[in-house]
């Protein structure tokens, strides 16, 4: 787990973030395809519910709003959360950590789960964990979960790109590996697919048993316990 006060960087960030997602270089080279590829994969309709973890300053959530979608964005950032409010003053927006307790509002099933950006925070388990407590208690019959973020389709492209942009890497990032990710959450009865929208970004879709047309006890059992293999 990173530093406990991490929500203030992200609060010092608020200011200038529209501004240095426009970097072309990596880590957020694509950024806007990345967005827009979410969208595209959410397939959604006007007045679906659409959860955003780790709305930010609302890049992403302004998409859905756009669309006619219900929306409710998660931060733990104050300093995110105000610029969100500025921009999408009829969306419903909360403050929560994302590895912690969620407030009532978050007890709920949603059409879509969708995040931008956010994931590279936390180490692959409890990327898993996070993915799994979503699709056990919060996704809506027919839903699925749509994830944007720095990421590679290997293990040995992202140990590439390590070496490439060395001196932009971030050491306390866990950038995804595509195939690694698929390795812990297809156990767990999870279909993922994955694209390579950028040179360092791509956009997983994950969705629960149930859309994968295994309607067996086994997956099932496995989804309510996944240490029983
Ligand atoms: C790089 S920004 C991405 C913002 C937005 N999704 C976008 O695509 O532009 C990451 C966001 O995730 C939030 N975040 C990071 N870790 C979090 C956590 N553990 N719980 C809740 N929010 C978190 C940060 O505050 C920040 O707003």
């Amino acid at each position: 787990m990173k530093e406990p006060d991490r929500a203030s960087l992200f609060d010092n960030w608020a200011e200038w973030y529209d501004r240095s997602v426009h970097d072309p270089a990596f880590p957020l080279s694509g950024y806007e395809r990345v967005l827009d590829e979410i969208v595209t994969a959410a397939c959604v309709k006007k007045g679906m519910s659409v959860l955003d973890l780790g709305v930010g300053t609302g890049n992403l959530a302004s998409r859905f709003a756009e669309l006619g979608c219900d929306l409710l964005g998660v931060d733990f950032s104050a300093g995110m959360l105000a610029k969100a409010r500025e921009r999408l003053p009829d969306a419903r927006l909360v403050q929560a950590d994302l590895r912690g307790e969620w407030p009532a509002e978050l007890e709920r099933r949603f059409d879509r789960i969708v995040s931008g950006y956010v994931f590279h925070e936390f180490p692959v388990t409890t990327k898993a964990h996070l993915i799994h407590r979503l699709v056990q208690g919060h996704l809506a019959d027919g839903g699925y979960i749509i994830i944007g973020d720095v990421s590679f389709e290997t293990h040995a492209a992202r140990e590439s790109a390590h070496e490439r942009w060395l001196d932009r890497w971030d050491e306390e990032e866990e950038y995804w590996a595509a195939d690694e990710a698929t390795e812990i959450l297809q156990p767990l009865g999870l279909k993922v697919t994955y694209q390579q929208v950028s040179i360092c970004g791509g956009v997983f879709v994950i969705k629960p048993p149930e859309l994968n047309g295994w309607n067996n006890r086994r997956q099932s059992a496995k989804m309510r316990n996944p240490s029983k293999r």
